[in-house]
C-alpha cells in the first residue's frame, strides 16, 4: 500500500489516486508502446489523441459550443495576466477588473502597464472577505475580468456580472476549475492554471470564444498571440506532454465521478462539514470571510485566537497526515484547500482534530 496523507495545499494539490497511479503506469510503458509517457514526442499520434480527447471531454465538461477554443499553454495563469489585455485590450476602451484580492491586484497590475484600466468593483475595504454585490459592466470597456475564487482570502463568486454583448467577460478560474456547474457560455474567456483542480503543475488551460481573435495584432510577440495557439492547435511550441496527459487522466475522473454535478454534490458536503464545524465552534474558530454567500468551496480560511496556537495546530495536523493547512504566508491564519480530488474522510478527520484541538487549547 502506497503511503497517503491527507494533502490540504493550496496547489499543486491532491490528485485522484486513481489519476496518479495511471500516471505512474504510462511513466514506465505509455499504451504499450515500450516508451514512456516521459520520452514521447508531442507529434506521435498516440499524444495527439491525448491532446484532442482532453479538449473534447472538456467541452463536453462545461457545455461549451464550437466556438470556443480549449489551449493548452505555458507560463502559468500569472502569464494569461499579462496576455488577457495584450490580445484584448482595444484603442481607447479601457479594461474593467474586480478586485477580489492578491491574484487579482496581480492581473490588474499587469493590464495597467499595457493601457487604461478601471478597477469598477472590490472588497480591498474589508480585506477582501466578501465578493461585491453589485458588478458594473460598462458599455465603453474592452472586457471585464474577475477571478472567480480567491485562493488566499478563501471568497468564491456566487453570482456574475450580466451577459453582455459588447463586453467580453474573462474569468481566471484558476482554483476553481471544474468544481461546479455554471453557464460557462456565458463566458467569453475562461483560463486556469492546471495545479489545483486539473493536473500536476506545468498547463495553463485558456478557453477562448472564436470572435475574439478579431483582435488579434500582428506585432505582438508570436508566442503571446492567442491566434498563434488556435492556428496551431497548441502544438506552436512542444507543449508539456505529461501534464496535459495528466489533465486528460484528471477528465476522465471527473466524468466518471458524474461530470460537474456528481463532482459539485462532493465539493458541496465536504464545505458544508468544514463550514458547519466552523460555525458551531465559532468562540475558537472565525472564519474570515464575513459574507456567508462569499465562502469558497475550495479553500476554507479561518484563525484561532492567536498566532501561537494556529502555529501548533498546523504542526500538530501535520502528525496526523494532514499536510499543508499553513494559512498563505501574506495572511497567516488556517486555510484548508479542498478540491475535488480531496477525500470526504480528510475533511471528517480535519473536523474531529478541530474538534479535540479545541477541548485541550
Ligand atoms: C486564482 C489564482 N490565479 C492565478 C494564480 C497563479 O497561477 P500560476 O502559478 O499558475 O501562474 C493562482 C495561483 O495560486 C491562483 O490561485
Amino acid at each position: 500500500m502506497t503511503h497517503r496523507v491527507y494533502n490540504f495545499y493550496a496547489g499543486p494539490a491532491t490528485l485522484p489516486f486513481s489519476v496518479v497511479q495511471k500516471a505512474s503506469q504510462a511513466a514506465l510503458d505509455f499504451n504499450g508502446l515500450g516508451l514512456s509517457i516521459l520520452e514521447i514526442s508531442h507529434r506521435a499520434k498516440d499524444f495527439d489523441h491525448v491532446i484532442k480527447e482532453a479538449q473534447k471531454d472538456l467541452k463536453e465538461i462545461m457545455g461549451l459550443t464550437d466556438d470556443y477554443h480549449v489551449l493548452f499553454l505555458q507560463g502559468g495563469a500569472s502569464l494569461q495576466f499579462h496576455m488577457v489585455p495584450l490580445n484584448l485590450m482595444m484603442k481607447g476602451k479601457p479594461a474593467d477588473y474586480v478586485n477580489t484580492g492578491a491574484w487579482s491586484k496581480k492581473a490588474i497590475k499587469e493590464a495597467k502597464l499595457l493601457g487604461e484600466t478601471r478597477v469598477v468593483a472590490t472588497s480591498e475595504d474589508s480585506n477582501f472577505s466578501y465578493i461585491p454585490k453589485v458588478l458594473p459592466v460598462n458599455d465603453d470597456a474592452s472586457y471585464l475580468h474577475i477571478t472567480t475564487n480567491n485562493t488566499i482570502f478563501g471568497t468564491q463568486f456566487n453570482h456574475f456580472p450580466e451577459k453582455s454583448e459588447n463586453v467580453p467577460l474573462i474569468a481566471d478560474m484558476s482554483s476553481d476549475m471544474l468544481c461546479r456547474r455554471l453557464k460557462f457560455t456565458d463566458f467569453d474567456m475562461i483560463y486556469a492554471g492546471a495545479q489545483k483542480n486539473m493536473g500536476p503543475s506545468g498547463t495553463t488551460i485558456v478557453i477562448l470564444k472564436d470572435k475574439l481573435l478579431q483582435r488579434d495584432k500582428e506585432l505582438n510577440p508570436t508566442l503571446l498571440r492567442y491566434k498563434t495557439h488556435t492556428d496551431k492547435d497548441s502544438l506552436f511550441n512542444t507543449p508539456t506532454v505529461f501534464s496535459i496527459y495528466v489533465v486528460h487522466l484528471v477528465l476522465k475522473w471527473i466524468i466518471e465521478s458524474g461530470g460537474l454535478d456528481g463532482v459539485e454534490i462532493m465539493n458541496r458536503n465536504k464545505a458544508g462539514l468544514l463550514y458547519g464545524a466552523i460555525d458551531e465552534m465559532k468562540d475558537f474558530y472565525k472564519g474570515t470571510v464575513t459574507d456567508k454567500d462569499s465562502r469558497s468551496l475550495m479553500n476554507a480560511t479561518f484563525r484561532l485566537p492567536n498566532e501561537e496556537l494556529e502555529q501548533k495546530f498546523v504542526k500538530e495536523a501535520e502528525t496526523e497526515n494532514m499536510l499543508g493547512l499553513k494559512g498563505h504566508r501574506s495572511v497567516g491564519g488556517i486555510r484548508a484547500s479542498i478540491y475535488n480530488a480531496f477525500p470526504f474522510e480528510g475533511v471528517e478527520k480535519l473536523v474531529d482534530f478541530m474538534k479535540a484541538f479545541k477541548a485541550k487549547a
